[in-house]
């Protein structure tokens, strides 16, 4: 059994004519780190809200962890298993000094006082934020505040987090703080990541890559499979990384995604030129 386990999965909202998300059936498994895009509409935060129960399914089901959602009993297992980050860091901000912000998720789990002061130390240090614990949140920097929120997640030990374009209202150094500090809880926590994201650059960074369209998934593969086809993202509405516009427009026709790939195919490009 999967850690995650879409059945024939479909939500709509009431009053709605069409299923925001439209019957799907997806697979995660413990320890991935997953991009989602789709444009605008495609279904990506209804998605992310259904992962950890904030939604119940319309129908089909969701299970996590072999827990159904919809088992009214289990929500609180539910809600510690799986920690959402959302778009706005001034919406996650419930307490007026950092360190308790981040134990406000482990008190309401009922974590014993002593037990707590650990998690929050460990969890501000793993996003780079301790010296920052006994500083006013509302002084920090969008990035500093979502690595903030991320230090809430954790300190509840989850074993999945859901990012709901976490980065978008970040400047460029915020994004790419937050990208580190996901990608290293992934990778030495074995933490599983979902990341919604409408930057390109970001979603080629993650190992599998789902794209939703009109609810259900258009494509789902490693960054290069759901790349492949240049015309194909377009079309869909989205952008492509920027590495692999630039090598498109110089007509190279590889899937060149990131920002090494690109420098080494320029290399190359160069050197046949100088050679003729
Ligand atoms: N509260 C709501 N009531 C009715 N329809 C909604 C609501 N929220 C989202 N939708 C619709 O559901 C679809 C999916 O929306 P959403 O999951 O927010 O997409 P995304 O996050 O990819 O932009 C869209 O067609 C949107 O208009
Ligand atoms: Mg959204």
């Amino acid at each position: 059994m999967s850690f995650i386990e879409c059945r024939n999965l479909a939500y709509q909202y009431q009053g709605a004519k069409r299923f925001a998300i439209d019957h799907i059936d997806l697979d995660i498994e413990q320890g991935e780190f997953i991009a989602v895009i789709g444009h605008n509409g495609s279904g990506k935060s209804t998605l992310a809200k259904l992962l950890n129960g904030l939604f119940l399914p319309t129908q089909g089901s969701v299970c996590v962890d072999s827990i159904p959602t919809a088992d009214e009993d289990r929500r609180l297992d539910l809600l510690q298993k799986v920690g959402m980050i959302f778009q706005n860091p001034d919406n996650q901000i419930v307490a007026s000094i950092v360190e308790e912000d981040v134990a406000f998720g482990p008190e309401n789990l009922g974590v014993p006082p002593e037990e707590i002061r650990k998690r929050v130390d460990e969890a501000l240090q793993t996003v780079g934020m301790y010296d920052y614990r006994l500083k006013a949140p509302h002084n920090l920097s969008g990035g500093q505040k979502q690595r903030v929120a991320i230090a809430g997640i954790i300190a509840m030990q989850p074993q999945c987090i859901v990012m709901d374009e976490s980065t978008a209202m970040l400047d460029p150094i915020g994004r790419r703080e937050v990208m580190q500090s996901v990608k290293m809880l992934n990778r030495t926590l074995g933490i599983t990541i979902i990341y919604i994201t409408h930057f390109m650059n970001e979603a080629v960074k993650a190992d599998r890559v789902i794209l939703l369209d009109h609810g259900i998934v258009a494509a789902d593969g490693t960054p290069k499979e759901v790349f492949a086809d240049y015309q194909r993202i377009i079309d869909f509405g989205l952008d492509v990384p920027q590495s692999y516009e630039l090598m498109h427009r110089l007509g190279c026709d590889e899937t060149v995604l990131t920002e090494d790939e690109c420098v080494t195919k320029l290399e190359e490009l160069l050197k046949e030129n100088g050679n003729t």
